[in-house]
């Protein structure tokens, strides 16, 4: 059970910031990606898992067909009324619950009004992905007080059982839009996939062309670990949208060469070796991660089943180098957080995850190991490079939901 949010204190601050009881808390957590990254938006696969670290809302319908935010982290007050959604550049992380509200109400979702309180142990800019775990969370807290226009009612009533979502909506491909048109970055789906559908000890291994899900099965005697560098990831913005762009030229050079490329998912690394000679080295580099990175995905799918975990561990090694030497998307203090893993003892595979220039590593860590690594970790980093790491042990867990009736009345 995720004990980084206080529930009670929770609890406690809606009922002094709205005067009475929330009605139903719900939750969804973030991610680390253990293997995949950059892959998704080439239609390619990923390997994440759902972390305990978390947004979780409670919340209270009203009737005036407004919606209070209050955020519990920036002690934080902000409102909006559901008759016409806009968005709040002075207060940005209002972005999200306001861009879900609207594109539920575009899909035919009603609405009396929302009173929301917003509680988060997720270090923002970390590459975590705070941002998806909010818009799933706010996509449940709405739907748990909302009503489709001749459909099914979502009901918080009996609650603490996962009600059934209406099947026609996708909430996963909803709060995807909500970033890419609403927010404004241009994401692929991995995160929101991750944070509605991950399960406890196990990885999900998604197929991101066709949307295909597998629950591979993690072992218990690693333990997965993230590191923080403690830079943030400014430049992510630009620089991920430049990715994108030039993966898109590269889908453009083996569309005219290979019969039915659509997406460089499409390309295999004989391929590339083929055409190298006739394509820009920058773009040779590029192509080059994703096509790789997407064999060592199934390969690493491929270890875990057989239980070689010294072959995963390779495998995440490898994608940290192809990140960093082809994809050029890590930075400094990510290759030093990687090079002090990879000298501890039972370290089976560090690598950095997310987008990149900056955020978290993840390693791959024996359980025997992982205290005397967390303390040599923590203590050589500040050293090398004057920042104070923050190292979270990951447990896995469930994806988006309700927070069940154990944890309301712990
Ligand atoms: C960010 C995006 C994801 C994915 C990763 C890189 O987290 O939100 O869609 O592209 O970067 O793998």
């Amino acid at each position: 059970m995720n004990t980084g949010i206080p529930i009670k204190s929770v609890k406690e601050s809606f009922r002094q910031r709205f005067g009475r009881e929330a009605l139903y808390m719900v939750q969804a957590p973030g991610r680390v990606n253990l293997i995949g990254e950059h892959t998704d938006y080439n239609e390619g696969f990923v390997l994440p898992i759902a972390i305990d670290k978390r947004v979780v809302i409670a919340a209270s319908p009203r009737n005036d067909r407004k919606v209070a935010l209050y955020s519990w982290n920036y002690n934080s007050l902000n409102e909006f009324s559901l008759e016409s959604i806009v968005r709040d550049n002075l207060n940005p992380w209002s972005n999200y619950p306001r861009g879900v509200a609207d594109l539920l109400q575009k899909q035919g979702y009603r609405f009396s009004g929302l009173d929301i309180l917003i509680a988060s142990d997720l270090p923002i800019g970390a590459g975590l992905s705070s941002s998806a775990a909010f818009e799933l969370a706010s996509a449940w807290a709405f739907l748990m007080a909302g009503k489709k226009e001749g459909g099914v009612e979502v009901s918080p009533s009996g609650a603490f059982s996962r009600p059934q979502m209406p099947e026609s909506l996708d909430l996963i491909g909803l709060c995807r839009e909500v970033e890419n048109e609403f927010v404004g970055v241009q994401c692929g789906i991995m995160d929101q996939f991750i944070s509605a559908r991950g399960r406890r000890q196990h990885a999900l291994f998604l197929d991101c062309r066709n949307l295909t899900e597998e629950q591979i099965p993690l072992p218990d005697s690693v333990k997965i670990v993230v590191c923080n560098t403690g830079v943030k990831r400014e430049l992510a913005g630009s620089e991920y949208n430049k990715r994108r762009y030039e993966c898109n030229q590269g889908v453009h050079f083996f569309k005219e060469r290979i019969e039915g490329v659509s997406a460089l998912r499409d390309v295999h690394s004989s391929d590339l070796e083929r055409f190298s000679s006739k394509m820009a080295p920058l773009l040779q580099k590029r192509c080059r991660h994703v096509i790789s990175e997407n064999e060592r995905v199934l390969e690493s799918v491929r270890s875990l089943r057989a239980g070689d975990l010294e072959g995963f561990g390779q495998l995440v090694n490898a994608s940290h180098e192809s990140l960093r030497r082809d994809y050029e998307v890590s930075c400094k203090e990510l290759n030093v957080m990687v090079e002090i893993a990879l000298q501890q003892a039972g370290v089976l595979g560090s690598r950095m995850t997310g987008a990149g220039f900056g955020g978290c590593t993840v390693n791959l860590i024996r359980n025997e190991s992982v205290n005397l690594f967390v303390r040599q970790v923590e203590e050589r980093y500040q050293r090398e490079t004057g920042i104070a790491a923050e190292i979270y042990v990951c447990h896995t867990s469930d994806g988006a939901g309700i927070v069940g009736p154990q944890e309301l009345e712990s």
